[in-house]
Protein backbone atom coordinates (compact mmCIF):
# COMPACT_ATOMS: atom_id res chain seq x y z
CA UNK A 1 0.00 0.00 0.00
CA UNK A 2 3.13 2.17 0.84
CA UNK A 3 4.58 1.30 -2.58
CA UNK A 4 1.18 2.54 -4.39
CA UNK A 5 1.16 6.15 -2.43
CA UNK A 6 4.95 6.75 -3.85
CA UNK A 7 3.70 5.16 -7.05
CA UNK A 8 0.73 7.53 -7.80
CA UNK A 9 3.13 10.44 -6.43
CA UNK A 10 3.25 13.19 -9.29
CA UNK A 11 6.85 14.49 -9.08
CA UNK A 12 7.94 10.31 -8.44
CA UNK A 13 10.63 10.03 -10.67
CA UNK A 14 9.52 6.39 -11.05
CA UNK A 15 8.24 5.50 -14.47
CA UNK A 16 4.70 4.05 -13.17
CA UNK A 17 1.90 5.00 -15.82
CA UNK A 18 4.02 6.91 -18.53
CA UNK A 19 4.76 4.50 -20.89
CA UNK A 20 1.88 6.38 -22.91
CA UNK A 21 2.76 7.16 -26.73
CA UNK A 22 3.46 10.58 -25.98
CA UNK A 23 5.79 10.04 -23.11
CA UNK A 24 8.01 7.65 -25.71
CA UNK A 25 7.83 10.12 -28.63
CA UNK A 26 9.89 12.96 -26.16
CA UNK A 27 12.36 10.56 -26.05
CA UNK A 28 15.84 11.25 -27.33
CA UNK A 29 16.99 9.13 -30.31
CA UNK A 30 20.95 10.38 -30.81
CA UNK A 31 23.69 11.94 -28.23
CA UNK A 32 23.14 14.90 -30.10
CA UNK A 33 19.48 15.40 -29.01
CA UNK A 34 19.88 14.09 -25.61
CA UNK A 35 22.79 17.02 -25.03
CA UNK A 36 21.44 18.80 -22.31
CA UNK A 37 23.66 18.30 -19.00
CA UNK A 38 25.26 14.63 -18.01
CA UNK A 39 28.38 16.63 -19.86
CA UNK A 40 31.39 14.42 -19.15
CA UNK A 41 29.29 11.23 -19.63
CA UNK A 42 28.40 12.42 -23.14
CA UNK A 43 31.29 13.57 -23.80
CA UNK A 44 32.96 9.83 -22.44
CA UNK A 45 30.07 8.14 -24.50
CA UNK A 46 30.63 9.92 -27.55
CA UNK A 47 34.30 8.54 -27.72
CA UNK A 48 33.71 5.21 -26.48
CA UNK A 49 31.40 5.11 -29.80
CA UNK A 50 33.47 7.10 -32.21
CA UNK A 51 36.04 4.80 -31.50
CA UNK A 52 34.72 1.69 -31.42
CA UNK A 53 32.77 2.02 -34.44
CA UNK A 54 36.39 3.43 -36.56
CA UNK A 55 37.78 0.37 -35.11
CA UNK A 56 34.56 -2.12 -36.53
CA UNK A 57 34.25 -3.47 -32.99
CA UNK A 58 31.81 -4.33 -30.54
CA UNK A 59 31.30 -1.53 -27.92
CA UNK A 60 32.59 -2.62 -24.19
CA UNK A 61 29.82 -3.19 -21.94
CA UNK A 62 28.47 0.07 -20.43
CA UNK A 63 27.36 0.42 -16.61
CA UNK A 64 24.96 3.17 -16.11
CA UNK A 65 24.17 4.26 -12.71
CA UNK A 66 22.16 6.81 -11.25
CA UNK A 67 18.53 7.51 -9.70
CA UNK A 68 15.32 7.25 -11.69
CA UNK A 69 14.15 9.15 -14.52
CA UNK A 70 17.56 10.82 -15.50
CA UNK A 71 17.63 9.03 -18.90
CA UNK A 72 19.42 5.65 -18.20
CA UNK A 73 16.83 3.98 -20.62
CA UNK A 74 16.69 6.61 -23.19
CA UNK A 75 20.86 6.21 -23.10
CA UNK A 76 20.53 2.50 -23.55
CA UNK A 77 18.43 2.95 -26.62
CA UNK A 78 20.52 6.01 -28.08
CA UNK A 79 23.84 3.51 -27.57
CA UNK A 80 22.01 0.83 -29.63
CA UNK A 81 20.81 3.55 -32.43
CA UNK A 82 24.50 5.05 -32.73
CA UNK A 83 26.10 1.80 -32.91
CA UNK A 84 23.33 0.16 -35.20
CA UNK A 85 22.67 -2.57 -32.91
CA UNK A 86 19.31 -4.72 -32.30
CA UNK A 87 18.12 -3.64 -29.00
CA UNK A 88 17.20 -6.06 -26.45
CA UNK A 89 15.58 -4.64 -23.29
CA UNK A 90 15.53 -6.73 -19.94
CA UNK A 91 14.70 -6.26 -16.08
CA UNK A 92 17.03 -7.72 -13.70
CA UNK A 93 14.26 -9.50 -11.31
CA UNK A 94 12.62 -10.86 -14.49
CA UNK A 95 15.23 -12.71 -15.37
CA UNK A 96 14.71 -15.58 -12.86
CA UNK A 97 16.41 -18.72 -14.46
CA UNK A 98 19.96 -19.04 -15.56
CA UNK A 99 18.10 -20.48 -19.32
CA UNK A 100 16.31 -17.51 -19.57
CA UNK A 101 18.97 -16.03 -19.73
CA UNK A 102 20.80 -18.37 -21.84
CA UNK A 103 18.50 -18.28 -24.32
CA UNK A 104 18.31 -14.56 -24.63
CA UNK A 105 22.42 -14.46 -25.14
CA UNK A 106 22.51 -17.34 -27.75
CA UNK A 107 20.02 -15.46 -29.69
CA UNK A 108 22.29 -12.39 -29.86
CA UNK A 109 23.66 -11.47 -33.01
CA UNK A 110 27.01 -9.50 -33.25
CA UNK A 111 26.42 -5.97 -32.07
CA UNK A 112 23.49 -6.32 -30.57
CA UNK A 113 22.88 -4.24 -27.31
CA UNK A 114 21.73 -6.34 -24.45
CA UNK A 115 19.91 -3.95 -22.06
CA UNK A 116 19.85 -5.13 -18.48
CA UNK A 117 17.47 -3.07 -16.39
CA UNK A 118 17.84 -2.87 -12.06
CA UNK A 119 20.89 -5.04 -13.45
CA UNK A 120 21.16 -5.20 -9.06
CA UNK A 121 18.35 -6.85 -8.88
CA UNK A 122 19.28 -9.98 -10.83
CA UNK A 123 19.57 -13.66 -8.83
CA UNK A 124 22.51 -14.95 -7.84
CA UNK A 125 22.39 -17.90 -10.30
CA UNK A 126 21.52 -15.69 -13.49
CA UNK A 127 24.33 -13.44 -12.88
CA UNK A 128 26.92 -15.80 -12.53
CA UNK A 129 26.19 -17.19 -16.17
CA UNK A 130 26.75 -13.24 -17.05
CA UNK A 131 30.58 -13.18 -15.72
CA UNK A 132 32.43 -15.53 -19.00
CA UNK A 133 29.29 -14.16 -20.82
CA UNK A 134 30.83 -10.25 -20.73
CA UNK A 135 33.91 -11.54 -20.83
CA UNK A 136 34.88 -14.33 -23.21
CA UNK A 137 31.49 -14.51 -25.03
CA UNK A 138 31.08 -17.77 -24.12
CA UNK A 139 28.87 -20.20 -21.50
CA UNK A 140 29.27 -23.28 -20.06
CA UNK A 141 25.65 -24.09 -19.60
CA UNK A 142 25.16 -26.75 -16.88
CA UNK A 143 21.93 -28.71 -17.35
CA UNK A 144 20.99 -31.30 -14.94
CA UNK A 145 22.67 -31.87 -11.38
CA UNK A 146 24.70 -34.55 -9.13
CA UNK A 147 26.05 -37.57 -11.23
CA UNK A 148 23.70 -36.02 -14.44
CA UNK A 149 24.97 -32.67 -14.28
CA UNK A 150 26.70 -32.17 -17.93
CA UNK A 151 28.28 -29.13 -19.36
CA UNK A 152 27.13 -27.44 -22.56
CA UNK A 153 29.73 -25.15 -23.58
CA UNK A 154 28.27 -22.25 -25.66
CA UNK A 155 29.94 -19.25 -28.03
CA UNK A 156 28.34 -16.07 -28.09
CA UNK A 157 28.37 -13.39 -30.58
CA UNK A 158 30.49 -10.54 -28.95
CA UNK A 159 27.54 -7.95 -27.68
CA UNK A 160 27.63 -5.50 -25.53
CA UNK A 161 25.47 -5.13 -22.45
CA UNK A 162 24.07 -2.45 -21.05
CA UNK A 163 23.04 -2.53 -17.53
CA UNK A 164 21.07 0.22 -15.30
CA UNK A 165 21.31 0.56 -11.57
CA UNK A 166 19.99 3.11 -9.20
CA UNK A 167 22.11 1.45 -6.65
CA UNK A 168 25.42 0.96 -8.21
CA UNK A 169 26.54 0.56 -4.09
CA UNK A 170 24.06 -3.40 -4.55
CA UNK A 171 26.33 -4.44 -7.40
CA UNK A 172 28.80 -7.65 -7.15
CA UNK A 173 32.04 -6.75 -7.01
CA UNK A 174 32.69 -9.64 -10.00
CA UNK A 175 29.88 -7.87 -11.79
CA UNK A 176 30.79 -4.56 -11.55
CA UNK A 177 34.64 -5.01 -12.57
CA UNK A 178 33.40 -6.65 -16.05
CA UNK A 179 31.87 -3.48 -17.38
CA UNK A 180 34.40 -1.21 -19.14
CA UNK A 181 32.41 1.66 -19.49
CA UNK A 182 30.90 3.36 -16.08
CA UNK A 183 29.01 6.40 -15.83
CA UNK A 184 26.83 7.86 -13.36
CA UNK A 185 23.58 10.29 -14.28
CA UNK A 186 23.76 13.35 -11.93
CA UNK A 187 20.33 15.72 -11.08
CA UNK A 188 19.69 18.03 -13.70
CA UNK A 189 19.80 21.76 -12.70
CA UNK A 190 16.65 23.87 -13.48
CA UNK A 191 17.99 25.77 -16.37
CA UNK A 192 19.18 21.74 -18.29
CA UNK A 193 15.46 21.32 -17.58
CA UNK A 194 14.04 24.65 -18.96
CA UNK A 195 15.44 23.23 -21.95
CA UNK A 196 14.03 19.82 -22.21
CA UNK A 197 10.81 20.84 -21.00
CA UNK A 198 10.92 23.10 -24.42
CA UNK A 199 12.30 20.60 -26.29
CA UNK A 200 9.31 18.88 -25.40
CA UNK A 201 6.64 21.44 -25.39
CA UNK A 202 7.74 21.66 -29.24
CA UNK A 203 7.31 17.98 -29.83
CA UNK A 204 3.74 18.03 -28.07
CA UNK A 205 2.72 21.51 -30.17
CA UNK A 206 2.14 23.28 -26.88
CA UNK A 207 2.74 26.83 -26.40
CA UNK A 208 5.15 27.32 -23.28
CA UNK A 209 6.54 30.57 -22.40
CA UNK A 210 9.65 30.96 -20.95
CA UNK A 211 8.71 31.77 -17.50
CA UNK A 212 5.85 28.77 -17.88
CA UNK A 213 9.32 26.51 -18.60
CA UNK A 214 11.07 28.39 -15.54
CA UNK A 215 8.21 27.89 -13.38
CA UNK A 216 8.19 23.71 -14.09
CA UNK A 217 11.72 23.24 -14.32
CA UNK A 218 12.41 24.39 -11.17
CA UNK A 219 9.57 22.11 -9.29
CA UNK A 220 10.42 19.16 -11.29
CA UNK A 221 13.30 18.02 -8.67
CA UNK A 222 16.16 17.83 -11.14
CA UNK A 223 14.47 15.13 -12.87
CA UNK A 224 14.15 15.27 -16.82
CA UNK A 225 10.57 12.53 -16.16
CA UNK A 226 9.10 14.71 -13.69
CA UNK A 227 9.37 18.05 -15.96
CA UNK A 228 7.95 16.07 -19.31
CA UNK A 229 5.08 14.93 -16.60
CA UNK A 230 4.34 17.98 -14.94
CA UNK A 231 4.30 19.68 -18.39
CA UNK A 232 1.90 17.26 -19.07
CA UNK A 233 -0.62 17.55 -16.75
CA UNK A 234 -0.01 21.94 -16.92
CA UNK A 235 -0.93 21.74 -20.49
CA UNK A 236 -4.05 20.04 -19.19
CA UNK A 237 -4.44 22.60 -16.51
CA UNK A 238 -4.11 25.40 -19.08
CA UNK A 239 -6.51 24.07 -21.70
CA UNK A 240 -9.27 23.76 -19.09
CA UNK A 241 -8.83 26.66 -17.14
CA UNK A 242 -7.30 29.14 -19.95
CA UNK A 243 -6.61 29.22 -23.42
CA UNK A 244 -4.15 26.49 -23.46
CA UNK A 245 -1.11 28.78 -23.47
CA UNK A 246 1.78 28.14 -20.78
CA UNK A 247 2.41 31.52 -18.92
CA UNK A 248 4.43 31.79 -15.72
CA UNK A 249 1.01 32.65 -13.95
CA UNK A 250 -0.97 29.80 -15.18
CA UNK A 251 2.23 27.02 -14.95
CA UNK A 252 2.24 28.48 -10.73
CA UNK A 253 -1.57 28.43 -10.77
CA UNK A 254 -1.72 24.89 -12.08
CA UNK A 255 1.09 23.36 -10.24
CA UNK A 256 -0.53 24.89 -6.78
CA UNK A 257 -3.71 23.06 -7.48
CA UNK A 258 -1.51 19.97 -8.37
CA UNK A 259 0.13 20.40 -5.02
CA UNK A 260 3.72 20.71 -6.04
CA UNK A 261 5.65 23.68 -3.96
CA UNK A 262 7.68 26.43 -5.59
CA UNK A 263 10.58 23.72 -4.24
CA UNK A 264 8.80 20.68 -6.01
CA UNK A 265 7.68 19.10 -3.05
CA UNK A 266 5.24 17.21 -2.53
CA UNK A 267 2.43 16.02 0.42
CA UNK A 268 4.57 12.96 1.00
CA UNK A 269 7.42 14.99 1.16
CA UNK A 270 5.79 17.82 3.53
CA UNK A 271 4.83 14.99 5.78
CA UNK A 272 8.20 13.21 5.83
CA UNK A 273 9.47 16.62 6.76
CA UNK A 274 6.89 17.63 9.88
CA UNK A 275 7.09 14.02 10.81
CA UNK A 276 10.83 14.27 11.41
CA UNK A 277 10.60 17.85 13.02
CA UNK A 278 7.10 17.19 15.13
CA UNK A 279 7.75 14.09 16.00
CA UNK A 280 11.62 13.84 16.44
CA UNK A 281 11.96 17.49 17.58
CA UNK A 282 14.07 17.85 13.53
CA UNK A 283 15.69 14.45 14.69
CA UNK A 284 18.00 12.38 14.11
CA UNK A 285 15.57 9.76 13.59
CA UNK A 286 16.30 6.43 12.09
CA UNK A 287 14.78 5.46 8.87
CA UNK A 288 12.61 2.54 10.25
CA UNK A 289 11.58 5.01 12.91
CA UNK A 290 10.28 6.99 10.54
CA UNK A 291 8.55 4.83 8.27
CA UNK A 292 6.33 3.58 10.96
CA UNK A 293 5.43 6.84 11.97
CA UNK A 294 4.53 7.91 8.79
CA UNK A 295 3.16 4.03 7.81
CA UNK A 296 5.28 3.94 4.38
CA UNK A 297 8.26 1.24 3.55
CA UNK A 298 11.83 1.90 4.63
CA UNK A 299 12.81 1.50 0.79
CA UNK A 300 9.83 3.70 -0.13
CA UNK A 301 11.35 6.61 2.27
CA UNK A 302 15.71 5.80 1.33
CA UNK A 303 14.32 5.10 -2.80
CA UNK A 304 11.66 8.30 -3.25
CA UNK A 305 11.66 10.77 -0.67
CA UNK A 306 14.92 11.09 1.10
CA UNK A 307 17.37 11.62 -1.73
CA UNK A 308 15.97 14.61 -3.59
CA UNK A 309 15.63 15.65 0.16
CA UNK A 310 19.38 15.24 0.60
CA UNK A 311 20.22 16.80 -2.39
CA UNK A 312 18.31 20.28 -1.34
CA UNK A 313 20.29 20.13 1.63
CA UNK A 314 16.49 19.78 3.90
CA UNK A 315 17.96 16.86 5.12
CA UNK A 316 20.80 15.79 6.10
CA UNK A 317 22.14 11.84 7.36
CA UNK A 318 24.13 11.66 10.36
CA UNK A 319 25.64 8.25 12.18
CA UNK A 320 22.84 8.88 14.06
CA UNK A 321 20.06 9.04 12.47
CA UNK A 322 18.65 11.77 9.65
CA UNK A 323 18.19 15.41 10.81
CA UNK A 324 16.22 18.39 8.98
CA UNK A 325 18.18 21.54 8.40
CA UNK A 326 17.21 25.04 8.78
CA UNK A 327 16.01 25.35 5.11
CA UNK A 328 13.11 22.53 5.99
CA UNK A 329 12.23 24.94 8.81
CA UNK A 330 11.90 27.90 6.84
CA UNK A 331 10.09 25.95 3.92
CA UNK A 332 7.35 24.64 6.07
CA UNK A 333 7.68 28.08 8.15
CA UNK A 334 8.46 26.21 11.43
CA UNK A 335 9.63 28.60 13.88
CA UNK A 336 12.80 27.32 15.83
CA UNK A 337 15.99 26.04 14.81
CA UNK A 338 16.88 21.85 14.30
CA UNK A 339 19.60 20.62 16.17
CA UNK A 340 23.22 20.58 15.68
CA UNK A 341 24.67 17.39 14.14
CA UNK A 342 26.86 15.52 16.59
CA UNK A 343 29.99 13.58 15.71
CA UNK A 344 32.87 13.75 13.12
CA UNK A 345 30.95 11.98 10.36
CA UNK A 346 27.86 14.18 9.88
CA UNK A 347 26.23 14.55 6.81
CA UNK A 348 27.19 11.17 5.22
CA UNK A 349 26.64 10.72 1.94
CA UNK A 350 23.82 8.57 0.25
CA UNK A 351 24.85 5.28 0.23
N1 LIG B 1 18.79 14.52 -21.79
C1 LIG B 1 17.47 14.40 -21.96
N2 LIG B 1 16.82 15.21 -22.82
C2 LIG B 1 15.48 15.11 -22.98
N3 LIG B 1 14.71 14.21 -22.35
C3 LIG B 1 15.30 13.37 -21.50
C4 LIG B 1 16.70 13.41 -21.26
N4 LIG B 1 17.01 12.47 -20.36
C5 LIG B 1 15.86 11.86 -20.05
N5 LIG B 1 14.82 12.39 -20.74
C6 LIG B 1 13.40 12.01 -20.63
O1 LIG B 1 13.18 11.57 -19.29
C7 LIG B 1 12.30 10.48 -19.26
C8 LIG B 1 12.88 9.43 -18.36
O2 LIG B 1 14.04 8.86 -18.92
P1 LIG B 1 14.41 7.31 -18.74
O3 LIG B 1 13.17 6.48 -18.86
O4 LIG B 1 15.51 7.04 -19.69
O5 LIG B 1 14.92 7.32 -17.26
P2 LIG B 1 15.64 6.16 -16.44
O6 LIG B 1 16.91 6.75 -15.90
O7 LIG B 1 15.74 4.94 -17.26
O8 LIG B 1 14.67 5.92 -15.22
P3 LIG B 1 14.43 4.54 -14.38
O9 LIG B 1 15.55 4.44 -13.41
O10 LIG B 1 13.13 4.83 -13.68
O11 LIG B 1 14.33 3.43 -15.34
C9 LIG B 1 12.09 10.02 -20.69
O12 LIG B 1 10.75 10.29 -21.05
C10 LIG B 1 13.04 10.85 -21.51
O13 LIG B 1 12.37 11.34 -22.63
MG1 LIG C 1 14.63 3.11 -17.08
Amino acid sequence: MADESARRRLVGADAEGDDTASMVALRPQTLAEYDVGQRRLIDGLRVSITAARQRGDVLDHVLLDGPPGLGKTTLAHIIANEMGGEFQMHSGPALERASDLVGILTNLDRGDIMFIDEIHRLPRVVEEYLYSAMEDFRIDFVVDSGPYAKTIPLELAPFTLVGATTRAGLLTPPLRNRFGIFHHLDFYTPEQLEKIVQRSALILGVELQPEGARQIACRSRGTARVVNRLLRRVRDYAQIMGDGRITGEMACEALEALGVDEQGLDDLDRKYLRALIDYYGGGPAGANALAATLNEETDTLEDVVEPYLLKIGFVIRTPRGRMATVRSYEHLGIAGKPPEPQGPQANLPLQ
